[in-house]
């Protein structure tokens, strides 16, 4: 008998994320200025005030494994934040830390899921979605979101996509790609559709704390118990507290699935790490102020990166209300050539940007939405002007 693999783990597409950045990376340690508009990270330093709470767990010993769902002072305090922020009541036995939001999305999943269920991913969609589902045992159902709506959910096109194997739709407000923010009606009635329908609802709220221009974030939990009793709410602390490196996420739901997401996790990783899980009670107790100075710092370079890609012929994009990214459209360049190579899609482009004008894009691609790229501001005013320098230069040069 041949030695084999695992069916399910060689389906897994790579990160096509992970992949360009690893190509801009090694590109810039080899003395190459690439400028980078990949980073699905802020570049600001932790706040200083968590740092310190990290030093003090370490200087008290807490160094040791926790209880698997996370140490019980975090999970009051993601309570407490839940309450405060999103009007959501938990115990915290409905509360449970992870190794990121990550983790506790592929918890919930795993939670849910049966071999062959369906769940509704609108697209463009975050790159591990789907394969999460796939890891599960599920099928993503994917649901496009349009361009010339704003990219909003279309709520009828979800309930046409219904069937009796419909498990869950995964949803993210703020969201990334798009930085689109779903508005109060459309929670109401998606809400009332996976009510009626009875499908769970997985809410990744991680972008939650950047919305622009008097946005407002809401959770779909809040708008009802029936609801808030089918909702797993994602949070973390990598986006809004400059955490990434961290790795603590949480969510919050029915206390029967954050118990099967516990199983699972004591099995798979334990807890997350200690000195984390202290550090994220002063991100989530005393880190508004900071997420204020940052989320100002985004809009500053929102409004920068949008007017620059506006005067770019051949490029549009939809105005992003949260997050810290742009979806740009680049169809007016399809069929163009650099140098006599064609461009043929964002695939090509996103290379050609990378190896000639050392530009680092996604191409849509990653997100189920070929035609585009996504562009991330969380970098310096001064990165944004001389990579956006950049790429006009390239897109003028194209014949
Ligand atoms: C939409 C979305 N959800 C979840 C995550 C994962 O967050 P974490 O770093 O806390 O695992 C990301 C990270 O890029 C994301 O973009």
């Amino acid at each position: 008998m041949p030695l084999t693999l695992s069916t399910i783990c060689q389906r897994i597409a790579p990160s096509v994320t992970l992949a360009i950045d690893a190509k801009a990376k090694a590109m810039k340690a080899s003395g190459v200025d690439v400028i980078g508009f990949g980073a699905g990270e802020p570049d600001f330093p932790t706040p200083q005030e968590i740092c310190d709470a990290a030093y003090e767990a370490i200087a008290s010993g807490q160094t040791r494994y926790t209880p698997s769902n996370g140490i019980l002072q975090l999970r009051q305090a993601a309570c407490r934040k839940l309450q405060r922020d999103n009007n959501l009541t938990y115990t915290p036995d409905q509360v449970i830390v992870s190794n990121g939001a990550k983790q506790a999305i592929l918890g919930a999943l795993l939670a849910i899921i049966n071999p062959g269920d369906e769940v509704i991913v609108p697209t463009p969609c975050w790159v591990s979605y789907p394969e999460m589902v796939r890891m599960a045992g599920g099928r993503p159902v994917f649901v496009p979101m349009d361009e010339h709506d704003g990219y909003r959910i279309n709520i009828s096109r979800v309930a046409d996509l219904v069937s009796p194997r419909t498990k869950a739709i995964i949803l993210n407000s703020p969201h990334n790609p798009t930085g689109s923010v779903m508005s109060r009606a459309d929670l109401n009635r998606l809400a009332e559709l996976a009510v009626s329908c009875a499908f769970y609802v997985i809410s990744d709220e991680i972008y939650e704390k950047l919305v622009y221009d008097g946005a407002e974030h809401i959770s779909i939990a809040s708008l009802g118990e029936q609801i808030a009793a089918q909702t797993i709410v994602v949070n973390g602390v990598s986006k809004s507290y400059s955490m990434t490196g961290w790795r603590i996420g949480y969510a919050a739901g029915p206390a029967p699935i954050i118990k099967l997401m516990g199983g699972y996790q004591s099995h798979a990783t334990s807890n997350a790490n200690s000195v984390a899980q202290w550090a994220s009670i002063a991100a989530l107790e005393k880190g508004e102020g900071s997420i204020r100075s940052m989320r100002d710092a985004f809009s500053v370079r929102r409004m920068l990166i949008l007017s620059r890609i506006r005067s770019i012929p051949g490029l549009t994009c939809v105005t992003p209300n949260g997050a810290f990214y742009v979806m740009v459209n680049i169809h007016g360049l399809i069929g163009k050539t650099y140098d006599g190579m064609p461009i043929t899609d964002a695939m090509t482009l996103s290379a050609l940007l990378l190896e000639n004008a050392f530009v680092a894009v996604v191409p849509g691609e990653a997100f189920e939405s070929p035609e585009t790229c996504r562009l991330s501001y969380a970098c310096s005013t001064e990165d944004i002007r001389r990579g956006m320098d950049r790429i006009e230069a390239f897109v003028r040069n194209l014949i």
